[in-house]
């Protein structure tokens, strides 16, 4: 479902350049779950923007469903990613002047779904927002507002869902909630999970895990020796 090939990372800084990721490679099939682990400032957020086709990387390619979301245009990688992901951010990303409920009603607007008001609510009802739906984002605890991402990010049955952080702001309960609402996703709808965490217990739900080593390296897991 998503092929990474050799992808590098570069940001100008100053003077000089920024190497964030090198040369990784990697596979994740259609339907599994894939925890990201490692430590801040790893590079996770970074390479999940880049699976995601939200960024571009420096060199290297990203192939989803088989098709080269890096050769596309911006235009077309865009109705890729309408197509086929779901993104949870590490930091929210609501549209403040839109209410919970038309936050997570806009996406499938956007693809002309009538009943996007109905099936917001009921996803919101999902994540225990019933009465919270008329809130607007600023209005709403930091812990609202990821539900109110997440339940954006599932309303739309993506074929992937990204994850950064999903249950970073939560309580233990809540996160759990919302932790078994993607593993619901997955394997009900088959969904493709790729989720970075620094929870141990979200990473061994996962079906594989990798240790991100300083944007250069992944390791699994189990076979983990090398330190930064
Ligand atoms: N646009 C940018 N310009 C310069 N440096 C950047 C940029 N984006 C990220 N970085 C740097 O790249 C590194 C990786 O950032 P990233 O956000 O991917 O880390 P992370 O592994 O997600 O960390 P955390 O666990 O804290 O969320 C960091 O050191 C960050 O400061
Ligand atoms: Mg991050």
């Amino acid at each position: 479902m998503i092929k990474a090939y050799k992808i590098s990372k570069k940001v100008p800084i100053a003077d000089t350049e920024l190497t964030i990721l090198e040369a990784l490679s990697l596979t994740v099939e259609a339907g599994e779950s894939l925890a990201i682990v490692g430590p801040s400032g790893s590079g996770k957020s970074t390479l999940l923007g880049i699976l995601a086709g939200l960024d571009l990387p420096s060199s290297g390619s990203v192939h989803i469903d088989g098709q080269n979301i890096t050769a596309m245009t911006e235009d077309a990688r865009a109705e890729m990613r309408a197509r086929y992901v779901g993104f949870v951010f590490q930091s929210f990303h609501l549209l403040p002047g839109l209410t919970a409920q038309e936050n997570v009603a806009l996406p499938l607007e956007l693809r002309s779904d009538k009943a996007a008001m109905d099936t917001a609510a009921r996803y919101l009802q999902r994540v225990g927002l019933a009465d919270r739906m008329t809130h607007y984002p600023r209005q709403l605890s930091g812990g609202e507002q990821q539900r109110v991402a997440v339940a954006r990010a599932f309303a739309c049955q993506p074929r992937i869902l990204f994850a950064d952080e999903p249950t970073g702001n939560l309580d233990i309960v809540t996160g759990a909630t919302i932790n078994d609402l993607l593993f619901q996703l997955n394997q009900e709808e088959g969904t493709t999970l790729v989720i970075v965490t620094h929870e141990n217990s979200l990473a061994a739900r996962c079906g594989r895990r990798l240790h991100l080593q300083c944007g250069t390296q992944f390791t699994p897991v189990e076979e983990m020796t090398v330190k930064c």
